[in-house]
C-alpha cells in the first residue's frame, strides 16, 4: 500500500510558466518600453517597429535578435504577438488600439489614450466585448519615489483631510511642437500630452474624481510657430469629494523640464522642488520644512511594464488599470473642451 506521505510529483512545477511575446511600435520613447519587457523574466520581445527605417534601424542594433517591421499592421495582425506597445504619434494610437484589441493584444498605450471622446468611448466599448484583453498606459509619475511616498504619507493620515492641490507640467522642450511631428500632426493637446501625467497623479494621489473643470489656455509662447493649438493651458478642478485643484501646463516655460506638485492638507503641505521637496508641518516662520529627498522623477519611462506583464500573467488588474486611463482621460477631454468654449464642463464617464 503506498504511504500517504509519499511525495507525488507537482503538476503545477512541472507546467512550463506561459511566456508572453511582446513587441513595441514607435521608438523614440519606446525604445524604453524594449527594457521594460526585457526586465520580466517572463516576456520576450520579438518585434520591433517603426515607419521611420532609419530610426528602425538605429535602435534595432542595439537589440541584435529582434525582427524589425517598418509596418504597424504587421505587429498588429500577428497571431504570434501577445502583447503590443503602442508608442507611435499621438494620432495613431487609437487606429492602433482598436486594431490590437480585435487581434485580441494586450496593450500597453503611451499616453494620450486617444484624441476625441468618441473614440475613448469606442475603445472602452471593444474592450467591454473582450474582457481578457488587459489595457495600461504609461502615466508614469505614479512610479516615482517621492510621489510613492507622498501617496504613502496622505493615506497614512499625516496631512489630515486635503483640500487643495495645485499641479503645473513645465516642459521645458519648446522645440518639439514648433518643429517635429506634434506640430505637423492635424491636432496636438497639451493637455493630452503633458498636464495629463498630473492629472492623473492627482487623481492617484487623492483617489477621489473630477466631477467638474473650469480652463483657459493661450498661444503666445509658441506664436508664429507651425503649431496652431494653446501651448499653455490651466484649468481649475472640483473634485466629487469636495478637494479643488489647480492644473496647468506650459510647453513654453523657459525652465528645464519639471512637475510642479503643492499638496495641502488640514496638518501639512507638501511642495515639489528640485532637488528635493519641503514639508511643512507647521504653519510658524520658525519651524523649517522638512526636505523630502526621495528621488524624482527617479524612474525609467519602461518602468511601469513590469506591473502590466504580471497583471496579464495573472488575470489582475495592472498598476495603472484601464479604468485609471478613462478616468484621467475623461478629465482631459473635459479640460481641452473648457479652454476651446469657454465654459465650465462636467466631466463626463467615458461608457
Ligand atoms: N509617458 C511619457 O512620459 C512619454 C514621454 C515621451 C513620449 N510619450 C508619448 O510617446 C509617443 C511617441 O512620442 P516620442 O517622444 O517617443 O516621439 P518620437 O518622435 O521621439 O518617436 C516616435 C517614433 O515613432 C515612430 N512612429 C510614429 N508613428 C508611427 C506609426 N504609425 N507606425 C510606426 N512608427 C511610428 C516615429 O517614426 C518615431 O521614430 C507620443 O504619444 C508621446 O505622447 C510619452
Amino acid at each position: 500500500m503506498p504511504s500517504c506521505t509519499q511525495s507525488q510529483p507537482d503538476p503545477a512545477a512541472a507546467r512550463p510558466t506561459k511566456r508572453l511575446r511582446a513587441a513595441v511600435i514607435g521608438l523614440g520613447v519606446g525604445e524604453a518600453h524594449v527594457a521594460g519587457y526585457q526586465g520580466h523574466e517572463a516576456c520576450d520581445v520579438v518585434a520591433l517597429c517603426d515607419f521611420s527605417r532609419e530610426r528602425l534601424e538605429t535602435v534595432g542594433a542595439k537589440f541584435p535578435g529582434i525582427e524589425l517591421r517598418d509596418s504597424a499592421d504587421a505587429v498588429l495582425d500577428d497571431p504570434d504577438i501577445d502583447v503590443v506597445s503602442i508608442a507611435s504619434y499621438d494620432n495613431y494610437h487609437y487606429e492602433h488600439i482598436v486594431r490590437a484589441i480585435a487581434n485580441d493584444k494586450h496593450v500597453f498605450v503611451e499616453k494620450p489614450l486617444c484624441l476625441t471622446e468618441g473614440q475613448a468611448t469606442h475603445i472602452r466599448q471593444l474592450l467591454g466585448a473582450q474582457p481578457s484583453v488587459k489595457l495600461s498606459s504609461n502615466l508614469i509619475l505614479r512610479q516615482c519615489p517621492r510621489f510613492i511616498a507622498l501617496k504613502e504619507r496622505i493615506e497614512h493620515g499625516d496631512f489630515g483631510e486635503l483640500f487643495l492641490l495645485e499641479g503645473h507640467y513645465e516642459y521645458g522642450r519648446l522645440h518639439k511642437i514648433t518643429e517635429g511631428w506634434r506640430g505637423a500632426i492635424d491636432f496636438y493637446s497639451v493637455v493630452y500630452g503633458g498636464a495629463i501625467h498630473l492629472i492623473d497623479l492627482m487623481l492617484w494621489l487623492t483617489g477621489d474624481d473630477v466631477v467638474e473643470v473650469a480652463a483657459f489656455g493661450n498661444q503666445i509662447a509658441s506664436r508664429g510657430t507651425q503649431f496652431k493649438y494653446n501651448d499653455t493651458v490651466v484649468a481649475a478642478l472640483k473634485f466629487a469629494g469636495g478637494v479643488v485643484g489647480k492644473v496647468g501646463v506650459s510647453y513654453g516655460c523657459v525652465r528645464p523640464h519639471f512637475h510642479e506638485l503643492k499638496v495641502c492638507g488640514t496638518k501639512a503641505t507638501f511642495i515639489n522642488g528640485d532637488p528635493h521637496g519641503l514639508l511643512y508641518e507647521s504653519r510658524d516662520p520658525n519651524v523649517a520644512p522638512t526636505p523630502v529627498t526621495q528621488p524624482y522623477p527617479g524612474a525609467s519611462k519602461g518602468a511601469l511594464i513590469e506591473g502590466f506583464i504580471d497583471a496579464i500573467l495573472e488575470d489582475a488588474e495592472p498598476p495603472v488599470g484601464k479604468e485609471d486611463v478613462f478616468r484621467t482621460m475623461s478629465v482631459c477631454l473635459a479640460i481641452e473642451k473648457a479652454a476651446a468654449t469657454g465654459t465650465t464642463c462636467p466631466v463626463r464617464c467615458i461608457e
